[in-house]
């Protein structure tokens, strides 16, 4: 599906893409970031970009490169109501992942659809974004993520949010997710967005192709009859056919609302690839 990141998020904007490189505003800040499913020619001269960015991540020294403002290190962001605090990092990633705008949307939409006050967990969770989302919809959040500076991070975007209701928790996914299965708790939302390859507590390695169908295993255990399961994957080895031997194996009572690629077009009309989007549904009855 191609999606204009833009009409979820107004805040942000791929402005243009290509030669492995995307030039996006976010608030008010422009900045150049490497893409690896750039792979069109960008529709700007690139001295264009470099005449507009503020910030650019060179990937071969792993830096940020401040073209305006020196002292810049955070800057503000919103979304509908909330304000996020974005911040530069040591990796190209900035504390927001804007093509989860579609999930932020579909959680306030579903939302409705519970008999129940849902419980909603935040696997892979990074800095909260989608845990805030759903906690400023009244649903009980329990955030995970393995580092305790970006839980930190979010624990402090949702206190300037007033949102004091959020189960933090820095922890492994796996180690969570098995505890909870043994307490016999459930959920009635799960969403994951793992990366390819990653850490958890304590250096445990996540690895995307040898550890997906265990958790996806596990998540299925832990899942209210009422439940919606949002999964983000990204992975060489994920395609249309891999989604639907997922969606089969562990979640075959479920209803498919969405199972495709999300392309996030640019201004100029190209796309990247932001991986594939599964969004499952069982006993939920949409209220218009
Ligand atoms: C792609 S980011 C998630 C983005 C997030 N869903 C969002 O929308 O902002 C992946 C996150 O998972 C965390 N992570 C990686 N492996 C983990 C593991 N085994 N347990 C817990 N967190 C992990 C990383 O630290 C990182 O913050």
């Amino acid at each position: 599906m191609n999606i204009n990141i833009s009409s979820y998020l107004p805040d942000y904007e791929l402005i243009d893409c290509g030669n492995h490189k995307k030039l996006e505003r976010f608030g008010d800040i422009i900045a150049i970031r490497p893409e690896i499913s750039a792979n069109t020619s960008p529709k700007l001269k690139f001295t264009e970009w470099e005449n507009v960015a503020d910030i650019s991540f060179d990937a071969e020294k792993n830096v940020w490169i401040k073209h305006k403002d020196k002292s810049l290190v955070e800057w503000g962001m919103t979304y509908r109501e909330l304000n996020f605090k974005l911040r530069l990092t040591n990796f190209k990633h900035i504390g927001i992942f804007p093509e989860q705008a579609i999930n932020w949307d579909y959680i306030s939409k579903i939302k409705a659809c519970f008999n129940n006050v849902p419980s909603f967990l935040n696997l892979f969770g990074y800095t909260g974004i989608s845990s805030i989302v759903a906690a400023s919809n009244n649903y009980k959040v329990t955030h995970i993520e393995a580092l305790k500076q970006i839980i930190n991070w979010g624990k402090q975007q949702a206190q300037d949010n007033n949102i004091t209701c959020i189960r933090w928790i820095a922890d492994d996914v796996f180690k969570f997710v098995e505890r909870e299965n043994r307490r016999k708790n459930k959920y009635n939302f799960i969403i994951i967005d793992p990366p390819a390859i990653g850490y958890g507590k304590g250096g445990k390695r996540w690895i995307f192709e040898k550890d997906i169908m265990p958790l996806l295993d596990m998540l299925s255990q832990i899942l209210d009859n009422q439940a919606v399961v949002v999964l983000n994957l990204y992975s060489h080895s994920m395609n249309e056919k891999f989604s639907h031997k997922l969606i089969l194996e562990y979640f075959k009572d479920f209803n498919i609302e969405t199972n495709g690629i999300v392309l996030g077009k640019s201004s100029y009309g190209d796309t990247i690839n932001h991986g594939q989007l599964i969004r499952l549904e069982r006993n939920i009855e949409i209220v218009e």
